[in-house]
């Protein structure tokens, strides 16, 4: 199955390989712009014939960077360099995605720091201030701006960034959302900051929608897999097409990691809630990658640092399984 081709509203992907996002922190300039670093990164693993890859996190805000060398979308001068990646990533025959992001309280650029209430992360941690109601508002515009730029830019998928603690999942966890108001109190109120970044996205998008998110705290009050099959009903009935599901990350407590350790979350949701999800987190193996899908724990297998490693871990994935991946042109004489 891992080398079947998906179907994605109105694009096919060749393959269920997606490379998951990841922060390259490789603006030196603080611009937010592409450079020659995402342009040479990106289109390796397009060669390596991955099938989706996702642009990491990048930032909708300037204010919502983790640190200032992020990859950014919050200005139309963005545009033009996304633009050189989709078309360089396109030219090899990938279809690519960008994960949109704001980092709320875990952002470590310069000027204040938002969060839905004010708790700082840990005590070396600065501590954010609680939005206004005017701010949610123009953060959401925000991430109606940045997928507005990211059609322009050619993208295929758009990924909104609701995991690891950054701004989305702040709104959602009862551990980081001490509002009581209309964006915090109560389950339904917790979730209402995605629910309406979700509808300014669509606003502007009308491609595939994933959302990831941190299907669990690891913390006794926190939120669980359960908990989040609720929210992903309501995403699906929002139009979301697959939930790519991390975990962790909110609070400053390491999980226990193991091979394929989030994949249990992403098979409860998947048979919970009815949505396609996305599986991820030591995830190295095509033996592993193959079981994940055969037996329905999740429709696309997202590879972080196995990718960093090997480019062309979908030919080493290919040779195991003795499926015949049709080589670069170029390298046929190497395959
Ligand atoms: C260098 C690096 C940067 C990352 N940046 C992001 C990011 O921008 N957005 C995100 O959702 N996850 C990010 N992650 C998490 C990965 O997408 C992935 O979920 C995680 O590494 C687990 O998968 P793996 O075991 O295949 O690496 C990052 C991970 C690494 C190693």
């Amino acid at each position: 199955m891992l080398f079947t081709s998906y179907p994605l509203r109105n694009l096919t992907l060749k393959n269920r390989i997606v490379m998951s996002p990841m922060c390259m922190y490789a603006c030196a300039d603080e611009s937010g712009r592409v450079n020659d670093w995402h342009r040479i990164h990106y289109p390796s693993r397009a060669v390596g014939q991955v099938g989706l890859i996702i642009v990491e996190a990048t930032a909708v805000t300037a204010q919502g960077r983790i640190s200032a060398n992020d990859l950014g979308i919050w200005s139309d001068e963005h545009v033009a360099g996304l633009r050189e990646l989709t078309a360089l990533v396109h030219g090899q025959g990938t279809h690519i995605g960008i994960q949109i992001a704001h980092a709320g309280r875990k952002a470590t650029v310069d000027g204040p720091i938002v969060a839905p209430s004010a708790i700082a992360f840990d005590e070396k941690s600065r501590t954010p201030e609680a939005m206004t109601l005017e701010q949610i508002e123009e953060t959401i515009a925000a991430f109606g701006a940045a997928a507005r730029r990211a059609k322009e830019a050619g993208f295929d998928v758009v990924e909104i960034h609701a995991a690891h603690g950054y701004l989305i999942n702040e709104f959602l966890s009862p551990l980081t959302n001490k509002r009581d108001d209309a964006y915090g109190g109560d389950r339904a109120r917790n979730f209402r900051f995605l629910s309406e970044v979700v509808r300014a996205v669509q606003a502007e998008w009308d491609g595939p929608l994933f959302v990831r998110i941190s299907a669990s705290d690891y913390h006794p009050e926190g939120m669980t897999p359960s908990d989040y099959v609720e929210y992903a009903r309501l995403l699906k009935e929002q139009g979301v097409d697959l939930i790519d599901v991390s975990s962790g990350a909110l609070v400053p407590v390491p999980p226990k990691v193991y091979p394929g350790y989030q994949v249990p979350f992403s098979e409860q949701l998947r048979r919970e809630a009815g949505i396609a999800t996305g599986a991820v987190g030591l995830i190295t193996e095509a033996e592993q990658a193959e079981e994940i899908l055969q037996s329905g724990r999740a429709d696309l297998i997202f590879l972080g640092r196995a990718l960093l490693r090997d480019p062309y871990w979908p030919r080493t994935a290919a040779k195991r399984l003795g499926v015949q991946l049709e080589p670069p042109k170029s390298y046929t004489r190497a395959w």
